[in-house]
């Protein structure tokens, strides 16, 4: 058993996290700053449904702390820019492990909002590099992501391509991550593993995400966006498959100075048009298609190598994106009370 802090924790793959470390033994602690990116309340339901007794009212009015009902998890409300706090916790928490997923997500937000993700995903990241050297952290695992790749030809993505030309801040803010990591593992013998996210999706997931976007505009009747005219192809990764891999990496023995970045993808791009069928088919309803060009920021294709997260820990994804998206739709007719 481990003692974990997974930042990010009101998040899509923060909350699922939690959920399974707790349920496989460990203690952990949450931070978010429960930011209003996207609707707060699918986060304060996402705590409620890890045992947080989530007074609203004082979430939204930035209280600092709610009280928890499950004995082996803590939540605290915390942005990962306010330094002092987060090196508070660390010293009097003494964690084993941190997953940070907590980052300005979102590829499309970035290109209007650039400056948000310097403080989340690079001043922020640094406060929690800074927390775990200063308190002898035995383990970073944090989250980059499948963008770093830029727009390329050659599939699959692989670790050893370089990714030196980023098209979007936010894939920049994440490449900067690999980098700040290496040198923490390098000059303080950190170790640490970034994981290249590859389109995750599934229940509870973010509502600024084609899977989401897509099924409401289904079931509200109105025209789906269909960028680059359809012809798109992405490695959706079922939330499943990505905790598996998490959770691997986490239950991993690692020596000091270890500097590991992996791919975490389904290794099996899918063509935007059969997506769409799939979530028709799902939820039984016929698609208006709104065809349009390519947008900024965006990339043609994303295909993960998967290869060396298998070696490393066992890693292999189950979920077909039928399957996956199935157990979406399923659980946002539940959640949003549409049929
Ligand atoms: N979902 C994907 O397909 C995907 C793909 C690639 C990379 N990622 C990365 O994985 C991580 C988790 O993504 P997600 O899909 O769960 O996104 P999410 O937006 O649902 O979760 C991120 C959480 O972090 C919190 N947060 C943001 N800035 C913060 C800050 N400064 N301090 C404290 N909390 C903060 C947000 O409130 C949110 O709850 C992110 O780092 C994201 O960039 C996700």
């Amino acid at each position: 058993m481990k003692k974990i802090l997974v930042t990010g924790a009101a998040g899509f793959i923060g909350f699922h996290l939690v959920k399974r470390l707790l349920e496989t033994g460990h203690d952990v602690y949450g931070i978010d700053n429960l930011n209003a990116y996207y609707d707060v309340r699918l986060k304060l339901d996402r705590l409620r449904q890890l045992g947080i007794d989530v007074q609203e009212e004082n979430f939204l009015r930035q209280k600092e702390v709610g009280s928890n009902t499950h004995s082996h998890f803590k939540f605290l409300q915390l942005d990962l820019t306010d330094e002092h706090r987060l090196d508070v916790l660390f010293e009097k928490e003494q964690f084993d492990v941190v997953a940070n997923l907590a980052a300005q997500a979102g590829v499309r937000y970035s290109i209007d909002n650039p400056k948000v993700y310097v403080q989340s995903n690079v001043v922020g990241f640094i406060n929690i590099l800074e927390a775990c050297r200063q308190n002898n952290i035995k383990h970073l695992v944090y989250a980059s992501s499948s963008s770093v790749y830029g727009n390329r030809d050659e599939v699959p993505f692989s670790e050893n391509d370089r990714v030196d030309h980023p098209v979007s801040l936010y894939a920049a803010t994440k490449k900067s991550n690999e980098l700040m990591a290496h040198v923490y593992s390098h000059l303080y013998g950190l170790p640490t593993t970034g994981l290249r996210f590859f389109t995750v999706y599934g229940p509870w997931g973010r509502p600024d995400m084609a899977p989401f976007l897509f099924t409401k505009a289904l079931f509200e009747g109105k025209p789906i966006k269909v960028f680059n005219n359809g012809d798109l192809r992405r490695d959706f990764t079922y939330i499943d498959d990505i905790i598996q891999g998490v959770t691997g990496i986490i239950d991993k023995e690692v020596s000091q100075s270890d500097y590991r970045v992996f791919n975490i993808g389904n290794n099996n791009p899918e063509k935007l048009m059969d997506f769409i069928k799939f979530i028709q088919e799902s939820s039984g309803k016929e698609a208006k298609l709104d065809f349009l060009p390519m947008q900024a920021g965006d990339v043609f294709q994303t295909y993960a190598d998967i290869d060396q997260l298998q070696q490393y820990s066992g890693y292999k994804p189950q979920t077909s994106l039928k399957e996956g998206l199935q157990q979406f739709v399923h659980w946002y007719k539940e959640y949003y009370k549409v049929s």
